[in-house]
């Protein structure tokens, strides 16, 4: 694990990204029950408007173009940020799974899109979080754990490239963007990531 050293925020909003199959939600769940005053809620969901546009984006069959697929993500976030914005107002850490990272990942290099960073950048509204966990595996590993699942995304249906080029993106802005990013090897073991994660949270 790659530590970059944290500085202190007044923001408890956490993010969490990486591939299909990295075990962001199980560490979520784990970390919101674990941590007092603390709530989890993920992109796209975490408002029942967002959980109608994830139903959308997920599980309709509807054939949609990728601008359609981005702006979609994008009008999620933008009603998400006003939710989470509350909910620190409140005194709460919030671990959120997914953010616009994965906006520039999936419909950037995934897709192919232009302008998807300006776009979000739009869309967050200058909620930026304290820091980003990147579990980072290799995506061979995290679409095999996702094997037997009766019902796959529409990305998770995507040609291992595609995946590919997600993995790579991420790595991309782990180095780029300003936020300081914590590098997961995603390989680890889920206590021993649970672990490193629960410490850095508590020193922040
Ligand atoms: P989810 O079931 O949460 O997948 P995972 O458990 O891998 O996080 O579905 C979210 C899917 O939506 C995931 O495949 C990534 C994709 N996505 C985008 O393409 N763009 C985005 O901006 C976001 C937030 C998610």
């Amino acid at each position: 694990m790659l530590v970059s050293s944290i500085p202190k925020t007044d923001n408890r909003f956490f993010v969490f990204e990486g591939v299909n199959g990295s075990g962001k939600s199980s560490l979520i769940d784990r970390l919101n029950r674990e941590i007092p005053n603390s709530i989890k809620t993920r992109e796209p969901g975490g408002t029942p408007l967002g959980e109608k546009l994830r139903q959308i984006l997920q599980v309709d069959k509807e054939p949609i173009s990728s601008l359609t697929e981005l702006f979609l993500f994008q009008a999620d976030r933008a009603h998400h940020v006003d939710f989470i914005k509350t909910e620190l107002k409140k005194g709460k850490t919030v671990f959120c799974d997914r953010y616009f990272y994965s906006s520039i990942a999936f419909q950037g290099a995934g897709r192919g899109l232009m302008d998807v960073e300006e776009l979000s950048m739009k869309a967050i509204q200058g909620l930026l979080p304290a820091c980003v966990f990147l579990l980072d595996l290799d995506p061979v590993e995290g679409l095999k754990r996702r094997e037997g699942l009766s019902e796959i995304d529409r990305f998770e249906g995507e040609q291992l490239e595609f995946h590919k080029r997600v993995r790579a993106e991420f790595l991309r802005l782990a180095k780029t963007r300003p936020e300081p990013f914590i590098l997961i090897d995603a390989t680890k073991s889920r206590e021993e990531i649970f672990n490193s994660v629960y410490r850095i949270i508590g020193s922040c």
